[in-house]
């Protein structure tokens, strides 16, 4: 069988060349187009150096492809993203222009009006863990942000098994990977270094999308979410740790309560390849470059609290990878090809 001919828009940020690593090792897609408005001209082995084998040249256009990843920018990846779907290619789209639902979310948090609000209905949030059978069916994917990934897969097995009360903390930490590959005072080694800090506390964009997938989960016990995003000073990855009162009489106490919490999450994930519910605190480590969500849910038996921490990479899991994932699924591929690869470690 013919290869599917995979395209990228805008391969030159840090998703879309993790997204040109991923898919050339990828046994049944061919890269066969990029683009890269900074590039364009150019090879895309001379450009990355570490894409050796790649001798494609980037483009101002994409060429003649079946399936297309978007890695642009919110607000610029739409409108590149509708006429594909009119002419019946399948997308991916990294970006965040169809992850909510609600139209007026966009000039709330994204400062701009969508231009294809229809599509919002359509569009599949790509969390292959939740929503394998429609990302199966769909034309258009919402591949969900590095943050929301590793909070939703943090909270939904407590929320969808109504163990914990609709009160929830969320503490996420990123790496500086997070920002993109823009320059900007903030990710300058000599400010980003050896400095952690917690930013837009005032309501991060991904905040719209955690609290709209959390709703869903149990929309008849809306949660109230607080969320504080972290910077710190390593590469790639992400660390949540989710705080939340378990309701009482759910869980039971002392070990056989931890016990009882690490089954009902290692059910809830148990056809989900890329999740490993572990027994220990997770290292980011453990994720470097490869497709894993590790999910560590504990008890806090002084408070009575709910703690699950889980980690990924934000530019596998939390980008690149979950897009493949969800390309996969879309392909009728098992949803683990190409993308079975163990993490670098150290
Ligand atoms: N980084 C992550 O961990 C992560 C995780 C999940 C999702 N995402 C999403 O993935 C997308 C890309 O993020 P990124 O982190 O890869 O960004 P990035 O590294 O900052 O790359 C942004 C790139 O976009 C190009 N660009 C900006 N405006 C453009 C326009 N109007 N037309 C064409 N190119 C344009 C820039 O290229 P020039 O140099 O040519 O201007 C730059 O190379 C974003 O939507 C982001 O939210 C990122």
């Amino acid at each position: 069988m013919a290869k599917t001919r995979a395209g990228i828009i805008n391969v030159t940020g840090y998703a879309g060349v993790e997204l040109a690593r991923l898919l050339v090792q990828h046994p049944e897609v061919e890269l066969t187009s990029v683009t890269g408005r900074s590039a364009a001209g150019q090879k895309l082995n001379a450009f990355f150096p570490h894409l050796t084998n790649i001798g494609l040249t980037i483009e101002n256009k994409l060429g003649d492809v079946d399936f297309v990843f978007s890695a642009m920018p919110h607000k610029d990846s739409a409108p590149e993203i509708i006429p594909l779907l009119e002419r019946g290619i399948k997308v991916v789209d990294i970006s965040a222009d169809f992850r909510l639902r609600n139209p007026a979310a966009y000039p709330e948090w994204y400062q701009f009006t969508h231009p294809a609000p229809q599509l919002l209905k359509e569009a599949v949030y790509g969390l292959p863990e939740l929503y394998s059978k429609k990302i199966a069916i769909a034309r258009l994917i919402a591949n969900p942000g590095c943050y929301p990934t590793s909070a939703i897969l943090a909270l939904a097995p407590a929320i969808k098994k109504e163990i914990i009360e609709p009160n929830i903390i969320i503490d996420s930490k990123s790496g500086i990977s997070g920002a993109g590959r823009s320059l900007s005072l903030k990710v300058h080694f000599s400010e980003a270094n050896e400095d952690v800090t917690a930013y837009s506390l005032e309501g991060h964009r991904h905040f719209p999308e955690i609290t709209q997938e959390l709703t869903l989960l149990n929309p008849k016990k809306p949660p109230a979410v607080t969320f504080v995003p972290h910077l710190i000073p390593m590469t790639r990855g992400i660390l949540t740790t989710a705080y939340a009162t378990l309701l009482p009489g759910k869980i039971a106490t002392g070990k056989d309560g931890e016990k009882q919490l690490q089954e009902i999450y290692a059910d809830f994930y148990k056809a989900a390849p890329f999740v490993k519910v572990v027994s220990f605190p997770p290292h980011t480590k453990y994720t470097w470059g490869n497709n894993d969500c590790y999910i560590y849910p504990t008890i806090d038996h002084r408070t009575g609290r709910l703690i699950v921490v889980s980690c990924i990479d934000n530019l596998v899991k939390g980008a690149a990878g979950q897009a493949v994932q969800n390309m996969n699924l879309m392909l009728g591929l098992p949803e683990t090809t190409g993308l079975q690869a163990l993490a670098v470690f150290p």
